[in-house]
């Protein structure tokens, strides 16, 4: 055996999609790690490449399928490379991923990544016999939850469950995640001490549907959901000092949650209340179980017990079947609520998906138009919140030196109501949370100077 092929083996990977994709592929590099495998810098000199997949939308399918097109070109140059797909594409399209590239060497499914190790270690001794995993696994949402290095970074990503039982009639995400499935407070409870034990010091609580937590598994106790019970035990963990979770449903944001804020001092002051549409009928269409009355008096009363909260929000524009009211109905509501940031969606046709079949799918171009519209006037709302903030000192918990954006003596953090702050500091600083008096906003961006206490007088 030659020396180069007895060397440590090194895996790059590139994630696509959303906080629980980028926790995936933490948890994933992790079991590399303890495996003996160590984490390339990039992909030019790593022996493995994995894309991380993300379906919710095609545009992030055809990416993703692009950048394996090229990586597959890079292997003429690079025999010993293995190539694999894991995730939500790799989950929803299985074998037909290996017809389609049939240079990529594995596909692994949602429920599946703790195999991750073992199937390289495979392909790397034995060469090319191409891998698919992609069945259901009773408990994987238990197996896949390890870190990498956490004391490098003071927050960090808690898969508190896997999959939904919600029926979106646009969304392919029951296909990709399964059914719900939720981890027991004890073992998130340790999760986040042994974390806290690293310097974590803001944890995000992930799932599909976080409101939906336990449901079925676990009681409500004192009128508390097994949700609020999980956030009461977190808000107990010594050292922690914010929380923060998503997605959360309307139906499920009853007022045990609403009470939390304000209530559980580490809850930090922002809530992701994805709403989807401003039209009732296409609320119907979509299948999300709400109508705008209940949804606009849970922001009502979130905004009634924490007048400063952020609010934000998902909207899909172009839905089968939107009407020009329809939309203007979006509008009206984006209006009446001001978001701090709204995540604006253009429909995209998710084969098998209910909504995929419906009458009415809008051309792309009106798509585009209307998703342009809203999207002027919801930065209008992100920045007049943002400079609502310009002369406040705020708390803002030092993350690190800004990846992009580098700049000598500058740090970056968010506040607690998750805007996140440009201010100079050193990396000495990452981890502490520091008064941050605001100077200038931008509609996402805030830029600020450490408040020193002024010297004496
Ligand atoms: N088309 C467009 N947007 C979608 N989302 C989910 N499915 C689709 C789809 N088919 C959006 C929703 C969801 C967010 C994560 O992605 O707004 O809240």
């Amino acid at each position: 055996m030659s020396h180069a092929s007895r060397s440590v083996k090194t895996v790059f990977i590139k994630t696509y999609g959303c906080q629980m994709n980028e926790r995936d592929s933490d948890a994933v590099a992790a079991m590399l790690c303890n495996r003996g495998y160590a984490l390339a810098d990039s992909e030019r000199d790593a022996d493995v490449i994995l894309l991380n997949t993300c379906s919710v939308r095609d545009l992030a399918e055809q990416k993703a399928l692009g950048k394996m097109g090229l990586l597959t070109r890079m292997k003429r140059r690079r025999p010993g490379l293995v190539l694999g797909f894991m995730g939500c594409m790799a989950q929803r399209l299985g074998p037909q991923l290996l017809e389609r590239v049939p240079k990529a060497d594995l596909v692994v499914g949602t429920q599946k990544l703790h195999r991750i190790p073992d199937h390289l270690d495979r392909l790397l001794a034995n060469g090319r016999h191409p891998v698919t995993d992609v069945a259901d696994e009773a408990g994987s949402e238990n197996a896949i939850c390890g870190h990498v290095a956490p004391q490098a970074r003071p927050t960090a990503f808690v898969s508190i469950m896997q999959g939904c039982d919600m029926q979106c009639s646009f969304c392919i995400v029951p296909a990709t995640r399964g059914t719900e499935r939720s981890r027991s407070i004890d073992d998130i409870l340790a999760e986040v001490r042994a974390l806290v034990a690293c310097g974590v010091k803001e944890v995000t609580l992930l799932g599909q549907i976080v409101t939906s937590y336990g449901r079925g598994q676990m009681p409500i106790v004192h009128g508390n959901s097994p949700f609020v019970q999980l956030l009461e035990a977190v808000n107990s963990v010594p050292g922690l000092e914010r929380i923060r979770f998503m997605s959360a449903h309307p139906q499920g944001f009853r007022d045990d949650l609403i009470h939390c804020y304000g209530r559980l001092d580490k809850l930090c002051e922002h809530v992701h209340l994805p709403v989807q549409s401003g039209s009732d009928r296409i609320l119907r269409a979509m299948r999300r179980t709400y109508t705008l009355d209940p949804y606009r008096r849970i922001v009502e009363k979130l905004r009634a017990r924490v007048p400063d909260i952020a609010v934000s929000t998902d909207i899909i524009v172009g839905f089968p079947g939107e009407t020009d009211a329809d939309f203007a109905a979006s509008v009206k509501l984006c209006k009446e609520m001001e978001y701090d940031n709204v995540f604006l969606f253009k429909y995209s046709n998710r084969s098998g998906t209910p909504a995929a079949a419906l009458p009415g799918q809008l051309p792309a171009e009106e798509i585009v138009r209307r998703h342009h519209q809203l999207w002027k006037l919801t930065e209008t709302h992100a920045a007049h919140r943002s400079s609502a903030l310009v002369g406040r000192v705020l708390p803002v918990l030092a993350e690190g030196e800004p990846e992009t954006k580098k700049v000598e003596g500058r740090l970056f953090g968010r506040t607690r109501c998750n805007r996140l702050v440009y201010f100079p500091g050193d990396a000495s600083q990452r981890g502490q949370t520091l008064d941050i008096r605001i100077t200038r906003a931008k509609p996402h961006t805030l830029y600020g100077e450490p408040d020193l206490p002024s010297a004496g007088h």
